[in-house]
């Protein structure tokens, strides 16, 4: 099959990737020139483990191909997908979907032969409505289906999600349609993925339904966290305690700092906003995304508490900053309010990522970006690990309280336990764990 996948991010560049891996000839389009040019030239503009050796291998391969200049790739693709940002609207909390329909604008005026639209992009109930109408009002002409298929991957497990999902949706009622999607997937139909067919704006609630479903089970785990260290008690062995039953299962029982991240914060918010303009009011993800909101701001909270109450003119060590390890993106990641709220207090702040600093400069200012852990280290009243990094799973404590000038550490992701920290003479506190 051919592909035009327009939107060359996180999820076009990796959907793209596996479907060209899948044996289709993929065009991956985006307006972003930088981005294509990097592409061309061999350099992945996002950080992703493997990708690099998977694009290149199908670009070597004659199936994977960049442009800005969208015309030809439409006009002979099987498929068309719109993988384009989907981000919070200014203002109003809606998702913005300027970016989908210009797409789609785009996409009407070159279309040939019956076409599959596809919406990739975590869009709106209604949202394939809205595509559809745009395409049939600038070229009344086409032939077309608009499909919605949403995408579950993982940032920093992106190529595994894409070729080994849990289920694929596909939301139309179009067979032909439901066969080029077949076709599509084919690999992952013959391994025996579950390919659910719906109706399409019952998929386009289902990508909402499932990302603010794993909000709502990391917000409650992080409410009980606060709850064990009140009542004496530890978050860990109450998430395995709880997981194992198979009805709650074990995975986004890890307490943390807040969830952050290019999806759960604006797609939650676009869900409540959803719901709210249906006049079906989601009181649970209203009220997870304000605890996620708040406890970002209280982890730095956490922090200055530990160090006595007081970090004016202290220097504070951040190990980790993007939201998550395996990825470099800094999107609404937790790092961003603890570093302001430090700063605001008077903290000096020094940090270390292994991918994610050239993104951070961006967003944080007087931040102080060091070459490794041990640099970040140096020197520093207290050390915090905001993200989990398996790098940071085993420091040299020796070494780090060598360097230290105080012997604090606050480990956000429960990477160390409380014994081993006491063991090598370091004062630690983490989350939930009250021994
Ligand atoms: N990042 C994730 O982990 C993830 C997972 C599942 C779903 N999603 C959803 O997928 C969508 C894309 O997310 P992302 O993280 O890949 O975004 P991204 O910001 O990384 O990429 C979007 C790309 O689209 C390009 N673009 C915008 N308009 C264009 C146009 N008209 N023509 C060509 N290119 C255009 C931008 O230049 C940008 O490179 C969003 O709706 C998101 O919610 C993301």
């Amino acid at each position: 099959m051919r592909v035009a996948m327009i939107g060359t991010g996180y999820v076009g560049l990796v959907s793209g990737a596996c479907f060209a891996d899948f044996g289709h000839v993929v065009t991956c389009i985006d307006k972003d020139a930088t981005k294509i040019d990097a592409l061309n030239g061999g350099e992945i503009p996002i950080y992703e483990p493997g990708l690099q050796q998977l694009v290149a291998k199908n670009v070597d391969e004659d199936r994977l191909f960049f442009t800005t200049d969208s015309r030809d790739a439409v006009r002979n693709a099987d498929a068309v997908f719109i993988a384009v940002g989907t981000p919070t609207r200014r203002g109003d909390g809606h998702a913005d979907l300027s970016y989908v329909y210009a797409a789609a604008e785009e996409i009407a005026g070159l279309i040939e032969g019956f076409t599959v639209v596809v919406t990739k992009s975590t869009v709106p109930v209604g949202t394939g409505d809205e595509v559809e109408a745009i395409i049939r009002k600038t070229n009344p002409e086409a032939e077309f289906a608009v499909v919605s298929n949403p995408e579950f991957l993982r940032e920093g497990a992106a190529i595994n999600d894409f070729k080994r999902p849990d289920r694929v949706v596909v939301g139309t009622d179009n067979e032909e349609a439901v066969k080029v999607m077949r076709e599509l997937y084919r690999p992952l139909y013959l391994n025996e993925t579950p390919i659910i067919v719906t109706k399409r704006r019952t998929s386009e609630l289902i990508k909402y339904a499932a990302n603010a479903f794993l909000a709502v089970k990391i917000t409650f785990i992080n409410e009980i966290a606060d709850l064990c260290e009140k009542v004496g008690a530890n978050v860990q062995e109450v998430s395995r305690g709880i997981g194992l039953d198979n009805r709650i299962g074990s995975k986004f029982l890890h307490a943390g700092p807040g969830y952050g991240g290019s999806c759960f914060p604006k797609d939650t918010l676009a869900l409540s906003k959803i719901a709210a303009t249906a006049g079906s009011d989601l009181k649970i993800v209203d009220s997870v995304i304000e605890v996620n909101e708040t406890r970002k701001r209280k982890m730095a909270d956490k922090v200055i508490d530990f160090m006595g109450g007081d970090v004016a003119g202290k220097t504070i060590a951040l190990l980790g900053l993007a939201f998550k390890p395996n990825t470099d993106d800094m999107r609404e990641a937790p790092s961003i309010e603890i570093v302001k709220k430090l700063q605001a207090a008077g903290a000096k702040v020094r940090a270390f990522d292994p991918a994610a600093m050239e993104e951070a400069g961006k967003v944080m200012t007087d931040v102080l970006f060091c070459d490794g852990p041990y640099h970040a280290i140096e020197n520093a009243d207290a050390v915090v690990i905001v993200t989990e990094w398996d790098q940071f799973r085993a420091l040299d404590l020796e070494r780090v309280k060598a360097l230290l000038n105080a012997p604090l550490l606050i480990d956000l992701r429960n990477v160390y336990s409380p014994d081993y920290m006491a063991e090598h003479g370091l004062e630690y506190t983490s989350i939930g764990r009250a021994y």
